[in-house]
């Protein structure tokens, strides 16, 4: 149910009726004081003027001409120009009946679309460290949320598992002994990471070895078997740690979701050939170049994507542009999103252009790149470790786990040694992930340990604290649910409050599920979890003077609950049963 489009149908209806030609975009606000009507309409004023009519007149013409009388108690109008909405309690009641009853809260299931989501995607031998957070979590909650309201989506982990790091890493490990020790499972993730850095450094200064990795490169790319195998390994060792940090993060990433680079190999060949017939691509100095009239370098000529290099290598955007031809050939998809860095935008929309001038997608499939800011220290600069290097997540996620344990112990709770740490690892990664969650994913935020873990405010602490609480109210009360079959009867101001956050739910959810923007669900749940609490300041629940009181208020408990619990569900945050 999503009252805010409800009320703002029925105005765009009074609208068209005056003047049908326009688009006028009544903006629908819910009040902080319900007093003032529960909902109002913001830019009367500004509707008014492009009618050329009074605001005061126009109020008259919508207030009416609102032909859902069931729903509303009154309309006023305010000066200078509102129109306020008050909702009729009963109806209110009766909605919530809806959601209470139902195990989806009431939201519809919408007409399913094939949604591609390209999140995570993390580089192979290499830990996936604090630059991939951002990504791997917001994709999740787009993704958890997109499936919830019945689309198809499909999670592609594009993983950078092709390319000249191999040909390193092969011609560095190339003795019998290394080639024996990682085929035995004696390397690390962190120890390969460690060859491939003295490999890169290797390669950029001795020639020879740069010209053995070029070699194995080509070998690799010829499917020599033995090559193969190496590259197979050191793909595998990686995902598997990738895989604990996915389940540790509580993110919905299977190792089934990978499709990463070396899948679209297959396809690249014909794809230049295509191009060339085609005279999108030309070659140039023995390299194939696509010239984009859309994008100037710095002297304000067209910009030239290299898609195929002199040695024959392909690069990441001959990737992109098959991946983006096989997304919307084989996987159908109507809607494709990418949570990657801002810096990849330019990389991302030529690749997108190229693929449009090709016919491999169609002119109207639109590129959504849900772009992300940065995490940054107190200090504003990038988060590092202190003398300076990446932080990875498996060292950020013990951080927090470590922190947790502390909070759990100053918090004078005694557990034995196994619950303490699986309750840390939830209240600890928690934390991370909430605040993360929280900002808008388009700014810089600071990481502040502190702030994250405090039980006040915007935190992931916070909500699951009031979960907790509330849920122990519930079971204090003894009243088995079947028991609750009244309707809410609301009745005091903090009642109907919490009466209309707990519907605004579907409104925040949809939003969501266009934007990719995590943060409001937070707030959202944030506020919710507020207005709880001034509901139970206000109104007594277990010791209302009336059994039928005391079953309404249960009643708005447990919807509280459920809806807490669903929003954090989507945001991949676990709920626990003490704190
Ligand atoms: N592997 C890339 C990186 O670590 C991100 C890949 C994003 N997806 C894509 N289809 N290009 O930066």
């Amino acid at each position: 149910m999503n009252l805010k489009n409800i009320i703002k149908k029925d105005i765009e209806n009074i609208l068209s009726q005056i003047n049908p030609i326009k688009n006028y975009n009544p903006i629908i606000i819910l009040n902080k004081r319900v007093q003032l009507g529960h909902y109002q309409l913001n830019n009367l004023i500004k509707i008014a003027s492009i009618l050329k009519l009074e605001p005061c007149k126009l109020s008259e013409i919508i207030i009416g001409g609102i032909k859902k009388k069931y729903i509303y108690q009154k309309i006023t109008f305010s000066q200078p120009g509102f129109i306020n909405f008050f909702i009729k309690n009963d109806w209110l009641s009766t909605e919530l009946e809806n959601i209470f009853t139902s195990p989806r809260l009431g939201i519809k299931r919408i007409k399913p679309k094939n949604i591609v989501i390209d999140y995570s995607s993390p580089n192979i031998a290499k830990e996936m460290h604090i630059g991939h957070l951002r990504s791997t979590i917001i994709g999740d909650v787009t993704a958890r949320i997109l499936h919830f309201l019945g689309h198809n989506v499909i999670r592609a982990n594009h993983i950078g598992d092709w390319g000249t790091q191999f040909g390193m890493l092969i011609a560095y490990l190339e003795n019998k002994k290394s080639i024996t020790a990682l085929q035995d499972n004696y390397f690390s993730l962190e120890k390969i990471e460690k060859f491939y850095c003295k490999a890169k450094k290797k390669y950029d200064s001795d020639q020879l070895f740069a010209k053995k990795s070029r070699e194995y490169v080509v070998k690799l790319q010829n499917g020599d078997q033995r090559c193969h195998k190496i590259w197979k390994k050191l793909v595998s060792i990686t995902m598997v740690e990738n895989q604990k940090i996915y389940t540790r993060l509580n993110v919905t990433l299977r190792p089934d979701d990978t499709i990463g680079e070396s899948f679209y190999n297959k396809m690249l060949p014909s794809i230049i050939e295509d191009l060339k017939n085609k005279k999108i691509a030309i070659e140039k100095n023995g390299s194939i170049i696509v010239f984009l009239k859309e994008f100037k370098n710095r002297l304000g000529q067209s910009m030239g994507v290299v898609i195929q290099k002199k040695d024959k290598g392909f690069l990441y955007s001959t990737t992109d542009i098959a991946c983006f031809k096989y997304r919307y050939q084989i996987l159908h998809a109507d809607r494709i999103i990418y949570y990657t860095d801002s810096r990849q935008n330019q990389h991302l929309i030529q690749a997108w252009t190229i693929a449009k001038k090709a016919n491999y997608i169609p002119e109207n499939l639109l590129l959504e790149h849900h772009v992300f800011g940065m995490m940054l220290s107190k200090n504003k600069r990038p988060f590092k470790t202190r003398d300076g290097n990446t932080i990875k997540l498996s060292q950020l996620l013990n951080e927090a786990t470590e922190r947790a344990i502390h909070l759990i112990k100053n918090k004078k709770r005694y557990l034995h040694k196994k619950k303490l740490i699986h309750l840390a690892e939830v209240i600890g990664i928690s934390a991370v992930k909430y605040a993360d969650l929280s900002k808008s994913r388009n700014t810089n935020y600071i990481f502040d340990w502190d702030k994250m873990l405090s039980f006040e405010g915007n935190t992931a602490p916070y909500i699951q604290y009031a979960y907790t609480r509330i849920i122990s109210i519930i079971e204090k009360s003894n009243i088995p649910i079947k028991k609750l079959k009244e309707k809410v009867i609301l009745q005091k101001e903090s009642e109907i409050h919490l009466a209309i956050k707990i519907l605004e739910f579907e409104e925040i959810v949809l939003l969501i599920s266009k934007k990719g923007t995590p943060h409001i669900m937070c707030k959202y749940l944030y506020q919710l979890a507020t207005y709880f609490s001034s509901f139970y300041e206000n109104c007594s629940i277990l010791f209302a003077k009336k059994i039928k009181i005391c079953k309404s208020r249960l009643k708005l408990s447990i919807l509280t609950a459920k809806t807490l619990k669903k929003g954090l569900n989507m945001l991949g945050i676990k709920i626990v049963k003490k704190m």
